[in-house]
């Protein structure tokens, strides 16, 4: 299948403003140079926002990373997960075809898609509500036949129940994710054999997340979940508690090697020779976080009377928790390159000379800058 841009274009794209700051903060988590690794989730969001992937949005995030705009273009024509052309309105229903689901009905919940929406998969259906098209297998086989709207699987669907929804969502009602047959779950259709006594919540954990966001028929603008960025050390925001900002908490490997060899055990496999010892070395440097604070210990002090460091610096060291002169003043070599591959232009720190002015400003002295700023 020839998978094109699609030939009607939309004059210009924009993140919406809660979605541009989940995106920037997305690019984040990524070292210095490596911005485009971030591209698949913009792209995903931007679909999520708008419904389908356009030109000018690829362009965009393109412009955001840093990247050819060719390279942007291979990655949404390579995944089918994005959608090239216009999609329905108000949902865009995919079928599962593959082998479970086909033999559980799924050819019938396609007849529904011909009669109801279109003939031929991604066309719009007159009113422009619903599009459709066949997937493979979603992984929820279990609960055959099924479809995915928006993030949500519909299971254990029949023809008719299938029609109905489409019929109430057309008439503006957000149908209830998850099995359509009572199932909580993909327990034996039969019932419990085995945990009988299991009186648990009314629905399972996917349904009733969604639910409680509510955003099943939704276009994505930001607003549903608050933004969490942990890897910056940003605390939970305001209404968030702890558990939930826990469950939502990334896992990355914050940089650190497996083992002692600095290297994953693939690559140790790959290659059992030790690395030189500059390379190890540039390692251990970049891997020395200095002490981060979470907030700052009573008022933080002004990082802008640092030569070199001006107020959306001071914002980026504030995000990574340095709030204080003698913070910066302890600094190791280790530590310095840690910090320093953190920030956008690297080797400002040794060539504005911080950790003097810093160990000159924590005594509670005046650098020259300081005195003019
Ligand atoms: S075969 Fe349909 S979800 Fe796996």
């Amino acid at each position: 299948m020839l998978r094109r841009l699609h030939p009607d274009q939309p004059a210009s794209f924009a993140f919406t403003p809660a979605n541009q700051a989940w995106a920037e903060a997305q690019i984040t988590k990524y070292p210095e140079g490596r911005q485009a690794s971030a591209i698949i989730p913009l792209l995903w969001r931007a679909q999520e926002q708008e419904g389908w992937l356009t030109r000018p949005a690829i362009e965009h995030i393109a412009g955001m990373l840093g990247m050819a705009y060719i390279r942007a273009l291979e990655v949404a024509t390579f995944y089918f997960m994005f959608q090239l052309q216009p999609v329905g309105s108000v949902a865009h229903i995919q079928i599962c075809g593959t082998t479970s689901c086909m033999i559980c009905g799924a050819e019938n919940l396609i007849e529904v898609c011909k009669q109801k929406i279109a003939p031929r998969a991604h066309m719009l259906s007159a009113d422009g509500k619903f599009s459709w098209e066949e997937v493979e297998c979603l992984g929820a086989c279990a609960n055959a036949p099924m479809a995915q709207i928006g993030k949500d699987y519909f299971e254990d669907l029949t023809a008719e129940g299938f029609a109905q929804m489409l019929d109430d969502m057309a008439a503006g009602k957000v149908p209830t994710p998850g099995p359509q047959n009572g199932r909580f779950a993909s327990e034996p259709l039969g019932g419990l054999t085995s945990l009988k006594d299991y009186t648990g919540e009314a629905q399972n954990g996917s349904v009733a997340l969604a639910t409680r966001i509510g955003d099943t028929l939704k276009r994505i603008d930001g607003t549903e979940v608050p933004l969490i960025r942990p890897w910056q050390g940003k605390s939970a925001p305001q209404g968030v508690d702890k558990a939930t900002a826990k469950a939502h908490e990334p896992k990355p490997s914050a940089g650190k090697p497996v083992d002692e060899t600095g290297v994953s055990k693939q690559e140790a496999t790959a290659t059992p020779t030790a690395k030189p010892d500059s390379v190890a070395k540039g390692a251990d440097l970049a891997e020395a976080e200095p002490e981060m604070l979470k907030t700052a210990r009573g008022a933080p002090d002004d990082l802008k009377k640092i030569k070199g460091v001006g107020p959306k610096l001071e914002g980026v060291l504030n995000e990574l928790g340095v709030w204080h002169y003698w913070q910066i003043a302890g600094w190791s070599e280790a530590e310095i390159a840690w910090v320093d591959t953190r920030l956008k232009f690297k080797g400002r720190i040794a060539r504005d000379g911080w950790i003097e002015q810093a160990k000159i400003l924590a005594d509670g002295g005046e650098t020259e800058f300081s005195k003019r700023s």
